[in-house]
């Protein structure tokens, strides 16, 4: 039996060189993490969100570790708007091989004192601007014959619930654990990929609330998760990028549909 290059070469299995990735929310925490990544192993990128000063810091620390990259300011809150980030792509690159979902937020409250909007927002954000970028960069994969590489960011909120009002948050996770599955399936086909990381609790914007000293129902989410976290800790994004690297690479090929829990053990308890 001869031995192939994956064996010979395990890590030309997470060759990312050249590959051209979208990311929306590129100047939160998870985004930023994901672009630097890619970025140092010669991926080339395309930045966006609502953000310009920190976008440009982002393509900035990109173009440090030397990576390629152009930004766009712009989420993707219509279908209009997944087509211009995906042209500046194509516009700056020719192609694009790897989608990223980034973008997210989160509005705590308990819902009888939450306004409907909140929901809708978090709902918006988290679930339809998925949908869009799918859409939008999704199309051109089929028409273009490519085997795409799509990753979300899902939650351990997508299968759990949480006392500290996350009625939006839940059901946009388990919405985009769904989405995950169901356009795996639907591309399968097409050879393209589609897969969630889950994570428990990351410092970023989205969760400064809970470091807050200050914000009692934040210390107490915060405590709340540690004790449910057998590796005793609360994540940083790191923890997260080599399981990004994983689902967007030629390393995960056959791995398609899942959510994968980056959490810590949280799920396992
Ligand atoms: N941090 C955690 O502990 C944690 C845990 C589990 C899952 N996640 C998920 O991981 C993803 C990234 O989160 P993060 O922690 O990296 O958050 P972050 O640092 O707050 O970044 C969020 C990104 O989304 C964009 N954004 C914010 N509000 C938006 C809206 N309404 N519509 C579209 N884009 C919006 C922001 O950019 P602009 O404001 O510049 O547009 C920013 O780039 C999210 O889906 C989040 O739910 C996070």
């Amino acid at each position: 039996m001869s031995i192939t290059e994956g064996l010979r070469n395990p890590l030309s299995m997470f060759d990312v060189k050249g590959k051209v990735a979208v990311i929306t929310g590129a100047s939160g925490a998870f985004g930023r993490a994901c672009a630097l990544s890619l970025g140092a192993l010669g991926g080339k990128l395309v930045l966006a969100s609502g953000s310009k000063e920190e976008l440009d810091e982002v393509l900035r620390e990109v173009e440090e570790v030397g990576g390629e990259a152009v930004a766009i300011q712009r989420r993707p809150d219509s279908l209009e708007d997944a087509e211009a980030i995906r042209d500046a792509g194509l516009e700056a690159f020719g192609k694009i091989d790897q989608l990223v979902i980034a973008s997210g937020t989160n509005k705590a409250g308990f819902i009888h004192e939450l306004d409907y909007k909140d929901w809708q927002d978090v709902m918006d954000a988290n679930v339809r601007g998925a949908w869009f970028m799918a859409k939008a960069v999704g199309t051109y994969w089929i028409e273009n014959e490519i085997a795409g590489k799509m990753l979300l960011m899902s939650s351990v909120r997508g299968r759990h619930g949480n006392v500290s009002g996350y009625t939006g948050y839940c059901a946009s996770k388990g919405a985009t654990d769904s989405l995950t599955r169901v356009l795996a399936t639907e591309w399968a086909k097409y050879g393209t990929t589609v897969n969630a990381i889950a994570p428990t609790v990351f410092r970023s914007k989205l969760t400064a609330w809970m470091y807050d000293e200050n914000d009692e129902l934040g210390q107490a989410t915060r405590a709340r998760s540690l004790a449910r976290i057998p590796l005793g800790r609360l994540a940083e994004v790191e923890d997260l990028t080599g399981m990004a690297l994983y689902l967007l690479s030629p390393a995960s090929n056959f791995c398609t549909g899942q959510i994968m829990y980056v959490d810590g053990g949280f799920t396992a308890g």
